[in-house]
């Protein structure tokens, strides 16, 4: 066991004994709002939990926070290490390893994205049924076990996603679902580059979650992944792209996905 799930472990244990603890959501740039919906919570800061990303970016908080959603206890992880920080792929495999370690079996991610398409606008909130790994890059380099050659045939849990598309029906909240391509960053793409990517299948794109999916699935835990649409691709709309702009239009589909996720926990525990 590693030592901040060791750490964690009896925190967990001096609020939610002998509860289980099923799922773990992270949640992308500027959709922290799902933090102020637990109940009971307890906050443990990621610079107090060995090997966990300290450097945040802004719009991350950089803390685990464990409590109930709709009835269940969640984990939710506010605050993520992105490849462009240190041409780490991998930079979130302690955090994955330690939910492993704690029993989770459920991982949820989420993400600020580009759209490629016209119709899905910026608010929108996009199910990922699939993804491209346009970096070069794999957090998988140098793992020495055969395990390295996971499969990613069905990255993507078909009963998760159908558990989304459940609950956003209920929520009354439109659910696009696409291919999100991970490009590096932290530059944003190039105009030439977003035509590319939609010739390529990429419904969206973005600068994280792929490499989070690909240790997921290594160490075998279920995965469903959804985007909120913070702006056009670039060249789509003439504006410059900004983290700013990332930040200030996240709320509006984060709010969407939080009404989603809300009602996806109740339902899957
Ligand atoms: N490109 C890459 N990452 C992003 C974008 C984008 O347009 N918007 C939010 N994250």
């Amino acid at each position: 066991m590693t030592e901040a799930a060791l750490i964690l472990r009896q925190r967990l244990n001096e609020t939610f004994a002998g509860e289980i603890l099923k799922t773990a959501i992270i949640l992308g740039s500027g959709l922290g709002g799902l933090v102020g919906e637990l109940n009971d919570p307890v906050h443990i800061r990621y610079s107090d939990l060995p090997a966990f990303p300290k450097s945040g970016v802004s719009g991350h908080a950089g803390e685990v926070v464990v409590g109930r959603l709709s009835g269940r206890l969640v984990m939710v992880l506010a605050g993520r290490a992105h490849y462009y920080e240190r041409g780490d792929a991998a930079a979130m495999r302690p955090v994955l390893e330690t939910l492993k370690a704690l029993g989770l079996e459920t991982l949820i991610l989420t993400n600020a994205a580009g759209s490629v398409l016209q119709d899905m606008k910026p608010g929108s909130v996009m199910l990922i049924d699939d993804h491209i790994n346009y970096s070069g890059m794999n957090p998988l380099i140098g793992e020495h076990t055969d395990a390295r050659f996971t499969g990613m045939t069905a990255a993507y849990d078909a009963e998760l996603k159908q558990a989304f598309r459940n609950a956003a029906h209920a929520a009354g909240e439109t659910l696009f679902e696409g291919v999100y391509m991970w490009f590096s960053g932290p530059s944003f793409e190039t105009p030439a580059e977003i035509r590319m990517a939609r010739i390529l299948g990429a419904d969206a794109v973005g600068m994280s979650t792929v490499p989070e999916v690909i240790l997921a699935r290594f160490l075998g835990l279920r995965v469903a992944a959804c985007s909120v649409i913070t702006n056009y691709g670039a060249g789509m709309s003439g504006a410059e792209l900004s983290h700013d702009e990332t930040k200030t239009m996240a709320p509006l589909g984060g709010q969407k996905l939080q009404n989603i996720i809300k009602i996806l926990i109740g339902e899957i525990g």
